[in-house]
C-alpha cells in the first residue's frame, strides 16, 4: 500500500508541476479550451496533457494495471499480460473552471483501487502547495500532520460545502434544494472542486459537504482521505456514495444533514 501511495504521490506531484508551468500560456493557444456536456463544462488541453502524463507514468511503472480517467475512459492492463486487479482512478484536473480563471481550488486527484476497493488516495491542490494523502487504515495526512475532521457540530453551526452540475435543469433543482438547506446551517461554500471540498472536510476547513452529480473520479481519492480523517461518506438511505448524491461529514452531523436533505428530494433533475 505504501508503494502505491508513494507512486501515486510522485505522479500527482509531477502532473501538478507540469500544470503550474504550462498554465500561463494555455489560454492563448488555439483550441486550448473546448466544451463537453454543456457550454459551461470545459476541458482544456492541459486536462488532457495531465491525464496523458499520469497514464504514461502508471503504464511505465505498473504495466498490468488499468486506468480510469475522466478524459480518456478506462484502458490498460493488457501490456502486463493480464489484469493485476489494480485500477487507478484519475481526475487530471478537478476544478477546471477554477484552473481557467486562476482561482486556487483545483487539484490533481489519483486513487488506487485493489480488487475494487480504494486503498490509496492523493489529492494535490497545486496552487496551494498542499498534497493530501491517505492509505486505507493508515490515516489521512497533509504535510506530515495527521488529519482529523471537525467533531460533529449541530447542523445550525455547520459550514457546508456544495457544488452544482453543468446542466441548467439540474442547477435549477440544486438551487431549490439549496434554499431548503441554507436557513438551517451556518453558511454554504462553493469552492469549485469536489476533491478539494472533501479534503476540506478532512482538514476541518468545512464541517460537511454534499453534492448531486459528482463522478467516481471526483471523489475516489478524496473520499478515502475524508474517511481516514474520521468523516462518514455516503449517499442517501445508507447507500455508498454515488453519482446521485455524495454526502460527507463527521458521524452525527452526517445524519442530521442527511435528514435535512431527504425531504428536499435532491436526487431529482426536474
Ligand atoms: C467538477 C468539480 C466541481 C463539481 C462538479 C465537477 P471538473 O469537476 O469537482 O466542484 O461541482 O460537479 O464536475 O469538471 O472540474 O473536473
Ligand atoms: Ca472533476
Ligand atoms: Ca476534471
Amino acid at each position: 500500500m505504501t508503494d502505491f501511495l508513494r507512486l501515486a504521490e510522485d505522479i500527482a506531484r509531477e502532473a501538478g508541476d507540469m500544470l503550474l508551468a504550462k498554465r500561463p500560456t494555455m489560454s492563448v493557444e488555439p483550441g486550448a479550451v473546448q466544451t463537453k456536456s454543456s457550454p459551461t463544462d470545459v476541458v482544456t488541453a492541459l486536462d488532457r496533457a495531465s491525464e496523458e502524463l499520469i497514464r504514461e507514468r502508471v503504464r511505465a511503472a505498473r504495466p498490468g494495471d488499468r486506468v480510469l480517467g475522466e478524459e480518456g475512459g478506462e484502458e490498460g492492463g493488457e501490456e502486463g499480460g493480464g489484469d493485476s486487479g489494480v485500477r487507478w482512478v484519475v481526475d487530471p484536473i478537478d476544478g477546471t473552471v477554477n484552473f481557467l480563471y486562476g482561482l486556487p481550488d483545483w487539484a490533481v486527484s489519483i486513487a488506487v483501487e485493489v480488487d475494487g476497493r480504494v486503498v490509496a488516495g492523493v489529492v494535490n491542490v497545486v496552487p496551494r502547495g498542499e498534497v493530501y494523502t491517505a492509505a486505507l487504515g493508515e490515516g489521512a495526512w497533509l504535510a506530515g500532520e495527521r488529519l482529523r475532521c471537525n467533531p460533529a457540530v449541530p447542523l445550525g453551526q455547520a459550514l457546508v460545502a456544495t457544488g452544482f452540475g453543468y446542466e441548467s435543469a439540474r442547477r435549477a433543482v440544486q438551487a431549490e434544494v439549496l434554499t431548503g438547506v441554507l436557513p438551517h446551517v451556518r453558511d454554504i461554500r462553493r469552492g469549485g472542486s469536489c476533491a478539494v471540498d472533501l479534503c476540506s472536510v478532512a482538514g476541518g476547513r468545512v464541517d460537511a459537504y454534499y453534492e448531486r452529480g459528482v463522478n467516481y473520479w471526483d471523489y475516489a481519492a478524496a473520499g478515502l482521505i475524508a474517511a481516514e480523517a474520521g468523516a462518514r461518506i455516503g449517499g442517501l438511505g445508507g447507500r455508498p456514495c454515488n453519482t446521485d448524491l455524495t454526502l460527507c461529514a463527521a458521524p452525527g452531523l452526517f445524519e442530521e444533514l442527511h435528514d435535512l436533505l431527504v425531504p428536499l428530494d435532491p436526487e431529482r433533475d426536474s
